[in-house]
């Protein structure tokens, strides 16, 4: 049993944050027994780790990041999404042949996902396997929770990164199969996006996911130029999210939603019905996309939200900042679009902790019961003024850096 001292916060629900200055955390075999104001009498004989001024709040949760761009982080973002893809991402990911390659970026990937302070994560691979259950074997030996996806692209794609159908579905089947026991880093279909896939595969990857029992996540109307591609390629089908449905993707938990910036009410309406998310990407969106998710109006559908960094779509790995950028991207949308609301700093903190949490189990809070996935931040401060703890880590994820965070903690074992 362990015993940590600190200011604790974290979502009690979707618009308040629970602040317990100088208060205690029981941890039990990883899991969180308890949370007190006061130390009961009955601790008063074990140790105590101090964390002191320390601010201890739970660990984030990245809904939507593609590992193989990390090399690409805060470079070639002179372009927007169709070029952006095909002048620096798609040549990017074709060095994934080399497994080489793809070690050196999947150990530094992983190493700087936790030093940001992000402890699960849905996370986009490429089209090749051996690459593929690099990354995935590298997060399971770190035991990050997390859905893990080799990439499927069969048309519109060039030469250099596209498969031929039937082996795609062979190499994703062998990829499952491999990776379905996991204790932590569980496979997911990933189809790259409409435009790139035959429906011929992702009526096959709706096979898999029947035959396996597993989720998908994919690109869903994340621009205009995408939901009209989707459509001209499905005639069939009068929105993005009606083509996996009718490829029997919807069916299996979890579907993952990244972006939905530019959804019909039956977009929507499909996305509640299999209780999907949408992920919100800010940075991605400034960067590469240009377009604005319609987040408290989707808030208030009662949609579940969650937050990616879209790395390399997305400049910044930390998932606090995101959670300032969902914010401010909130006020810029309700300026033009008055019909929606801006999103409060509680909503964006609770999308990317316990809402983004519930994906994986019992973690992203700080409640009896959750898995001690935490970080304890520090110097935020001034010498000249006192600030509430709820502040302290509103400014963390406006500005805050990771030198802030001081301690990492995974299933209770620090990191
Ligand atoms: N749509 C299809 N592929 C991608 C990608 O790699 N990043 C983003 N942001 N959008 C995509
Ligand atoms: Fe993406």
């Amino acid at each position: 049993m362990e015993i940590y001292r600190g200011h604790i916060v974290y979502s009690k629900n979707s618009k308040e944050l629970e602040e317990i200055s100088n208060g205690y955390i029981v941890v039990n075999n990883g899991v969180i027994q308890d949370v007190f104001k006061e130390l009961p009498t009955q601790f008063s004989e074990e140790k105590i780790i101090d964390f002191g001024k320390g601010v201890i709040i739970p660990a984030f949760s990245d809904l939507h990041v593609h590992a193989p761009q990390y090399p690409n982080r805060g470079i070639a973002m002179d372009a927007l999404l169709y070029d952006w893809l095909n002048q620096y991402t798609f040549p990017l990911e074709s060095k994934y042949q080399d497994e080489e390659f793809a070690k050196q970026v999947y150990s530094a990937f992983i190493d700087n996902l936790i030093k940001h302070g992000t402890m699960h994560a849905v996370v986009f691979s490429t089209i090749h396997n051996q690459a593929s259950d690099i990354l995935i074997k590298g997060l399971e030996d770190k035991g990050i929770l997390s859905y893990v996806g080799k990439v499927n692209m069969d048309k519109d794609s060039p030469d250099y990164l596209i498969e031929e159908t039937t082996q795609s579905i062979k190499d994703t089947e062998n990829f499952i199969k491999k990776h379905l026991n996991n204790k932590y880093a569980k496979p997911i279909l990933t189809p790259r996006f409409a435009p790139t896939c035959s429906f011929e595969l992702l009526k096959e990857l709706g096979e898999l996911a029947d035959k396996y029992h597993i989720g998908c996540q994919t690109h869903i109307v994340e621009s205009l130029w995408e939901k009209e591609e989707a459509k001209k390629c499905f005639k069939d089908c009068r929105c993005d999210m009606q083509i996996y449905e009718e490829a029997g993707l919807l069916k299996n938990k979890p579907f993952i939603a990244a972006h939905f910036i530019f959804p019909s009410e039956e977009d929507i309406a499909l996305l509640n019905k299999c209780e999907g998310y949408a992920v919100q990407c800010p940075d991605a969106t400034t960067n590469v996309i240009a377009g604005i998710m319609q987040t408290g109006k989707l808030l208030d559908t009662g949609i579940n939200l969650g937050i990616g960094s879209d790395i390399s779509a997305g400049s910044y790995l930390g998932i606090y900042r995101q959670v300032a950028s969902s914010v401010r991207l909130s006020k810029i949308k309700s300026f033009y679009e008055p019909d929606n609301r801006i999103i409060s700093f509680n909503e964006a903190f609770y999308m990317a902790t316990k809402k983004s949490g519930a994906l994986f189990g019992k973690v992203g809070s700080l409640e009896k019961g959750y898995s001690f996935d935490a970080l304890v931040i520090d110097d935020l401060e001034d010498d000249f003024i006192t600030l509430k703890p709820t502040e302290i880590v509103e400014r963390f994820c406006y500005s805050g850096e990771v030198s802030n965070i001081k301690h990492k903690f995974l299933r209770g074992k620090e990191i």
